[in-house]
């Protein structure tokens, strides 16, 4: 990557090609023969679901049992719908070849690049996972956490006793910084600087900016144009980033996860500048705000209830991080992130005793799965007892998706969550202030009102 005008035309190059409608398309499909399901227009039962996933998804169970099916646009296409833990392990261990995840993932690809492993299938996929899987073993793991600690740290020391504030945006905001040192690792704070509120903008890009992308024109214009200049600046700083880090005579020393990306390619089938970009743009869409929902619901819950309380601060005093990393799965179980992960059948494929045909989306419900009472007992209760010392049955609890394509940050969103909680209730009790319910944002689904907490020194 030499000039600017090298970056801008790669950035556009990417929106052209990724633009929704500009993809590959996917087969048409036989209805006969699919499960049950509500009979209503296709674009309310699509808002439905976008919108109101919490409600609409447990009426659909009582209605219609534990496999069903809606019908979503582009379209009226089948959107097959499981909860049973038996179920969704058909699902995680089919062949990839058949049950492709990047297709459902298109609409980010003028944000993520082609070579994102969000977006990719078969091969290409198999060969990125390959790339990006050393980045986060155990040992990889183990030498990003002082890292985050020291990042965490200094966020909670930013806080005062009798502060109030929407644990959300905090959180967020200590995300996002774990993510620019810890796995782009950026250390320059004028880059910091510039990087800040050009992530944010990428990050928070709305569904209305996605959904435009189907219309190139529309990017000369308004919000669109605004979402490809910030892109184009974003290109360039990461570009940047790269290419400096190529040369950086520390390289080897380093444990940032671009820095290990980079080291490991360097004998062989290694990443190029671009399939770098997009790997770490998808980690930032990916990592950065699920691990913050996360993190707030935790606080919230645990500020609801003394009992948690008092065994946080224990185990934070104590370095015991058992309970902690409970306290994480419990956070996930009870409030997922990510309602449902889905997989579209390149063939046909028998699902929970259905012959489903070829262009069928399937997928576990993680919202029903979490909160089923033969999966988990008294379900709507926060007891992050229920982790200590065991795991739930397989396939029950399943925030990270399953198989092949299960979230490959699972661990490092484990890692960071127990930290950041570590250093939270080392200094502080935290209050819950005021009631909160799930709310849709994109993908993610967040506290409504920010998880407020109130944080004193007990
Ligand atoms: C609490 C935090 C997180 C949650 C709840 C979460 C959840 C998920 C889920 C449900 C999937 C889809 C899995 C499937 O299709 O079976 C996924 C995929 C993925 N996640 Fe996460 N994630 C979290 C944190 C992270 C972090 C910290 C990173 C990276 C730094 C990350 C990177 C990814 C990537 C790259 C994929 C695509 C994997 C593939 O297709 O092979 N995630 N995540």
């Amino acid at each position: 990557m030499s000039t600017l005008d090298d970056v801008g035309e790669l950035t556009a190059a990417r929106f052209r090609k990724m633009s929704p409608g500009n993809g590959p398309k996917l087969p048409s499909v036989d209805l006969s023969g699919i499960p049950a399901g509500p009979r209503w227009p296709v674009l309310l039962q699509t808002a439905s679901l976008l919108r109101f996933r919490h409600r609409f998804l447990p009426y659909l169970h009582r209605t219609y049992g534990d496999v069903f099916t809606l019908r979503i646009a582009p379209g009226g296409r089948p959107l097959v719908i499981v909860t049973r833990p038996e179920h969704a392990k058909e699902v995680f261990a089919g062949d990839p070849e058949v049950f492709h995840a990047g297709k459902a993932n298109g609409i980010l690809g003028p944000i993520m690049g082609e070579h994102s492993l969000l977006l990719q299938d078969s091969t290409e996929h198999k060969r990125a996972r390959k790339l990006l899987m050393p980045a986060f073993n155990g040992h990889a793991l183990r030498e990003y956490q002082s890292l985050v600690t020291d990042v965490a740290r200094a966020e909670v020391a930013s806080w005062h006793p009798g502060q109030e504030f929407r644990s959300l945006d905090r959180m967020n905001a200590l995300t996002l910084e774990v993510i620019l040192r810890v796995v782009f690792g950026v250390t320059d704070e004028g880059r910091l600087q510039e990087l800040r509120p050009c992530v944010n903008k990428t990050v928070n890009v709305s569904p209305v900016i996605l959904l435009g992308w189907g219309y190139p024109k529309l990017q000369q214009y308004g919000p669109w144009k605004k979402t490809v200049d910030n892109q184009h600046l974003l290109d360039r700083l990461m570009y940047a980033e790269i290419r400096e880090r190529r040369l950086a005579p520390d390289l080897a020393e380093r444990t940032d996860v671009l820095s290990r990306l980079i080291l490991q390619g360097q004998d062989g089938d290694g990443l190029s500048d671009t399939e770098l970009r997009d790997q770490l743009v998808t980690l930032l869409l990916a990592g950065h705000e699920t691990t913050a929902t996360a993190l707030a619901w935790a606080l919230y819950e645990v500020g609801r209830d003394p009992e948690p309380l008092a065994r946080c601060r224990r185990a934070s005093a104590e370095g015991d991080d058992a309970f902690l990393e409970a306290v994480m799965k419990e956070s996930m179980r009870l409030h997922p992130v990510i309602p449902m992960v889905v997989r579209t059948l390149m063939k046909p494929a028998t699902i929970a005793g259905y012959d489903l045909p070829r262009g069928a989306t399937v997928g576990p419900s993680i919202i029903i799965s979490h909160a089923r009472a033969d999966n988990h007992e008294d379900p709507e209760a926060f007891r992050p007892e229920r982790f200590l010392g065991q795991n739930p049955p397989t396939n029950t609890w399943i925030p990270f998706g399953g198989g092949v394509r299960r979230c490959i940050g699972a661990g490092f969103a484990q890692m960071e969550g127990t930290a950041v909680l570590r250093e939270v209730f080392a200094a502080y009790d935290v209050t819950a202030v005021g009631d909160d319910e799930p709310q849709v944002r994109n993908i993610t689904s967040v506290p409504r009102r920010g998880a407020r907490v109130r944080v004193s020194e007990g």
